[in-house]
C-alpha cells in the first residue's frame, strides 16, 4: 500500500477508533494558545489531542501519557503531522506525574479522560467486554500483577463483594461474590463468559432479563480493581497541580460517581483548603488556597452528543486554575 493510502487507512481505523467525548467543552475550558505546553495524560487514539494540538504552534510543546501500549501507535501517527514538539511518556499516569515532578517539569494545561478507549473496549483479547468470549484479562498495561480471573480465583467472599458493591454499585454483590467462590471451588475463572454465566445464575429471575447485560456492573468493578483505577487518580491529582505554572488549568473527565467525588473533594480540598474551626474570627491554620474551581458544577455532555455517542452518558467534567 502506498503510504498515503496507508495513512488514510489509519485516519479511517482512527475515526471509528474512539470518539472523544465532551471535546469541544473541554477545548473551550483549556483554551490554549500557541505557546501552550499541554500534558494529555490518557491519550487513548489522540481524538482529544489533535483538537487541542491543532491549536499548538512550534513554541508550544504537547506530552502524552498513556498505560495501554496500543496508545503508542495511535501517538506516532499523531506526532506525523502535529505541528507543535510532542513525546510520548508510556506508564500510569500517577507515576508519569511523580517523574515529571522530579525532573521540576512545569505545564499550562494538563488533562485526564479516565476509564476506557473504544478500541480496549472492542478488542476481544483483553477480556473487557461481557459482549464476548475471552480470557479474563482487564489489564491496560501488559505487567500488571493480577488479571481479573487471578483476582476471581483468589480474594475472599468479602473482598469480592465489596469490591462489586462498590465499584461496581452492583445490588446483589454478596450473592454473586457468593457464587464466585462456590464456582471456582470446581473450576477456576479463566474466560469472560464463564462470569457471565454466574452473574446471571446468582441473580434473582427478573433481573436477568433487563434491557442491558446483568454482568456490565461486575465487569466494570473488577477492571477498576485490576488496574487500580481510583487510586491512581488520588495519587495523580495533588501531582498534576504541582506540576501547573500559575494561572494554568487542570480538566478532568470521569465516567464513574466515584472518581468524579475524588476529583470534586480534591478540587473543593485545594480552593478552601483553611482547617481552622468555623468559629474562629481568622484563620490560624495558614493553609491557602492553590487552586480556584472554574466548573462550578460538572459539565454533562448535551443532547447532541449523547445521542451521538451513548458511551458519554456517564461522563462528568470538572477544571479547575492553579492561583
Ligand atoms: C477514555 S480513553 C482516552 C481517550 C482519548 N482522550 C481520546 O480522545 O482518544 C482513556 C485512556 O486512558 C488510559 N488510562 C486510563 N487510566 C490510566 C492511567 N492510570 N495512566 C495512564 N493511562 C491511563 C487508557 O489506557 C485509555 O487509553
Amino acid at each position: 500500500m502506498p503510504p498515503s493510502a496507508l495513512s488514510l487507512a489509519f485516519e479511517v481505523e482512527m475515526a471509528m477508533a474512539h470518539e472523544p467525548v465532551l471535546r469541544e467543552e473541554l477545548l473551550e475550558i483549556l483554551d490554549p494558545a500557541p505557546t501552550s505546553q499541554v500534558l494529555d495524560c490518557t491519550f487513548g487514539a489522540g481524538g482529544h489531542a489533535k483538537a487541542v494540538a491543532a491549536r499548538l504552534g512550534p513554541r508550544g510543546s504537547f506530552t502524552a501519557c498513556d498505560r495501554d501500549p496500543i496508545a503508542r501507535g495511535y501517538f506516532e501517527e499523531f506526532s506525523r503531522t502535529a505541528s507543535v514538539p510532542a513525546e510520548f511518556l508510556a506508564g500510569n499516569f500517577a507515576d508519569v506525574l511523580h517523574e515529571l515532578g522530579r525532573q521540576r517539569r512545569r505545564f499550562t494545561h494538563i488533562y485526564l479522560d479516565l476509564g476506557l478507549s473504544s478500541m480496549q473496549v472492542d478488542t476481544e483479547e483483553r477480556g473487557f467486554s461481557y459482549s464476548y468470549d475471552a480470557p479474563l484479562d482487564m489489564r491496560m498495561e501488559p505487567d500488571l500483577e493480577l488479571t481479573a480471573a487471578d483476582i476471581l480465583n483468589t480474594w475472599d467472599e468479602a473482598r469480592l463483594a465489596w469490591v462489586f458493591r462498590e465499584y461496581g454499585e452492583e445490588r446483589y454483590a454478596r450473592r454473586i461474590a457468593r457464587s464466585v467462590i462456590r464456582r471456582r471451588e470446581r473450576n477456576p475463572y479463566s474466560r469472560t463468559a464463564e462470569l457471565v454465566d454466574t452473574v446471571k445464575e446468582a441473580i434473582p429471575t427478573p433481573a436477568r432479563f433487563g434491557s442491558r447485560n446483568p454482568a456490565r456492573r461486575v465487569f466494570q468493578a473488577l477492571r477498576i480493581a485490576v488496574n487500580d483505577e481510583l487510586e491512581s487518580l488520588r495519587r495523580a491529582l495533588p501531582e498534576a497541580a504541582t506540576l501547573l505554572r500559575p494561572g494554568g488549568v487542570l480538566a478532568v473527565i470521569s465516567f464513574h460517581s466515584l472518581e468524579d467525588r475524588i476529583v470534586k473533594e480534591f478540587f473543593a480540598a485545594q480552593a478552601h483548603p483553611c482547617t481552622c474551626p468555623p468559629d474562629f474570627p481568622v484563620c490560624v491554620c495558614g493553609k491557602e488556597a492553590t487552586l480556584e474551581i472554574i466548573t462550578p458544577k460538572a459539565v454533562m455532555p448535551g443532547t447532541r452528543e449523547l445521542e451521538a455517542n451513548p458511551r458519554s452518558s456517564s461522563a462528568r467534567m470538572r477544571a479547575a486554575r492553579k492561583r
